[in-house]
C-alpha cells in the first residue's frame, strides 16, 4: 500500500515510515518541518534502503493537499501532523486548536475529493481525562481533559467519529498511545525535542548526556508504591509496529475503531531513573520537587483489544527503552542537529 504520513518527519511518523516500508508499503511524507528537520528524511531513508517522496507543506494547506494526493494515489493517511506540547497549549490554545482541528478537516476534505477511505490517528491516553479509573478500557467514555492540547485529541476523535458515521466508505483507526519514549535500536533515530524537554525520558537523556545538571522529580508523595507517578512507557518502535497492524486493519473495515497502545503495564518515575542507569553506566542526578500542575497519580492501558482484533503486542522491555534512548542520545548529543 503507498500511505501519506502527515507529520511524518517527527519522533513516532519517522519511525513508523521505516517500519511500514519493512513491511513492504510505500511512504510519502508531508511534513512543515515546524517540530523536525529535513535531515530525518536522510535517515529515514538510510534505515529503509530506498528513497521516500517527501513534500515540505503544511498539512492545512488544502491545495497543497491536494496536489499531493492527486500526484500520489495513497490507499491510506496516517495524521501525526500536531503541537503536542500540553504546557505550551495553555499558554497559546488557540494555535493548538487552529493548529490541529485544521489540519484534521483539510485531511478529511482532500481524501474525499481524491477518493482516499482510510485515516489512521495518532490519538492520545489524555482523552481518558481524570475520572476514568485506570486500566483504561477503550469502551470507556472520553473524560474531561485538564489542558487545550488533550482537548484538541478529544475534538478531533469526535470529528472523525461523525464523518465516518456520515461517510460509508471511511474507516477510521483511533491510536491512543500511552507514554512513547525510545528510538530506532540503530542510534540512527530518535526524540529530537526542541529547546527544554517537557517530558521524562528526553530529559533524563539530556542529564545523561550532560546538556542538563539534574532532573526534578514533580512530586514523591503520591498514592503509589515508591511515591512517584505511574506510566505505561511503550518502546516507539513497538509503537511503530502498532501502526503498521492499523493501517492493514483499516483497509478491511468501514466505521471508527479505538485501540490502545501501550504494555500493560505502570512503570514509576524512579524506575525509569534506575532502569536508565542501569543502561546506559550513567547516574542520573536528580532531586524532589513539588507536583506538576495536571498531573495523575499513575494511569495504563489495558492492551488486550489491540492484541485480539490486530494481533500487535508491546514486545520490548524496559531496558530495551532504556539502552536504545541512551545509544540515540550518546551519538546524538544534539539530536539531527548533531
Ligand atoms: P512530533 O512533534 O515529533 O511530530 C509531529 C510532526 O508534525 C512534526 O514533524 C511537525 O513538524 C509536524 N507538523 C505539525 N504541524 C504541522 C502542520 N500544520 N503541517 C505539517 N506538519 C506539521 O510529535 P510526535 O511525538 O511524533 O507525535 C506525533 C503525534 O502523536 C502528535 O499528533 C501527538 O500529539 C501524538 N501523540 C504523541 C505522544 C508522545 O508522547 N510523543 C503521545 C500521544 C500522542
Ligand atoms: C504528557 C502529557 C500528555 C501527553 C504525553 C505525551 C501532561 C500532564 N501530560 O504525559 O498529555 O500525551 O505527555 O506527550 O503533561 N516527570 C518528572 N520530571 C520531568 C518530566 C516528567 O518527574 O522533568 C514525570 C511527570 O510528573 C510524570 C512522568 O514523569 O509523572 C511522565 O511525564 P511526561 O513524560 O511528561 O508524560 P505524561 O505527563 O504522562
Amino acid at each position: 500500500m503507498l500511505i501519506l504520513l502527515a507529520g511524518g518527519a517527527g519522533y513516532i511518523g519517522s519511525h513508523t515510515a521505516v517500519e511500514l516500508m519493512a513491511a513492504g508499503h510505500d511512504v510519502v511524507i508531508v511534513d512543515n518541518y515546524s517540530n523536525s528537520s529535513p535531515e530525518v528524511i536522510k535517515r529515514i531513508e538510510e534505515l529503509a534502503g530506498r528513497s521516500v517522496t517527501a513534500c515540505e507543506a503544511d498539512v492545512r494547506d488544502s491545495s497543497a493537499m491536494r496536489l499531493i494526493m492527486k500526484a500520489n494515489p495513497v490507499d491510506c493517511v496516517v495524521h501525526f501532523a500536531g503541537l503536542k506540547a500540553v504546557g505550551e497549549s495553555m499558554r497559546k490554545p488557540v494555535e493548538y486548536y487552529r493548529n490541529n482541528i485544521d489540519t484534521t478537516l483539510t485531511l478529511l476534505e482532500c481524501m474525499k475529493e481524491c477518493g482516499v477511505h482510510n485515516f489512521v490517528f495518532s490519538s492520545s491516553a489524555t482523552v481518558y481525562g481524570e475520572e476514568n479509573p485506570y486500566p483504561y478500557v477503550e469502551t470507556m467514555p472520553r473524560g474531561s481533559c485538564s489542558n487545550p492540547y488533550g482537548w484538541t485529541k478529544f475534538m478531533m476523535e469526535q470529528i472523525l467519529e461523525d464523518a465516518s458515521r456520515a461517510d460509508p466508505e471511511l474507516s477510521v483507526i483511533l491510536l491512543r498511545y500511552f507514554n512513547p519514549i525510545g528510538a530506532h535500536p540503530s542510534g540512527r533515530m530518535g526524540e529530537d525535542p526542541q529547546g527544554i524537554p517537557n517530558n521524562l525520558m528526553p530529559y533524563v537523556a539530556q542529564v545523561a548526556v550532560g546538556r542538563r545538571d539534574h532532573l526534578t522529580i514533580f512530586g514523591n508523595d503520591y498514592p503509589t508504591p515508591d511515591g512517584t507517578c505511574r506510566r505505561d512507557y511503550i518502546h516507539v518502535m513497538d509503537l511503530a509496529a502498532g501502526h503498521v497492524k492499523a493501517v492493514e486493519y483499516a483497509a478491511t473495515r468501514k466505521g471508527t475503531d479505538i485501540f490502545n497502545l501501550g504494555t500493560g503495564t505502570p512503570c514509576s518515575v524512579l524506575d525509569i531513573v534506575r532502569a536508565f542507569e542501569k543502561n546506559s553506566g550513567v547516574p542520573i542526578k536528580y532531586e524532589f520537587g513539588p507536583r506538576r500542575e495536571g498531573d495523575l497519580p499513575e494511569f495504563w492501558a489495558n492492551a488486550d483489544k489491540a492484541r485480539t482484533v490486530l494481533g500487535w503486542t508491546a514486545a520490548r522491555t524496559l531496558d530495551d527503552m532504556c539502552r536504545d534512548t541512551w545509544n540515540w542520545q550518546r551519538n546524538n548529543p544534539k539530536g539531527y542537529a548533531s
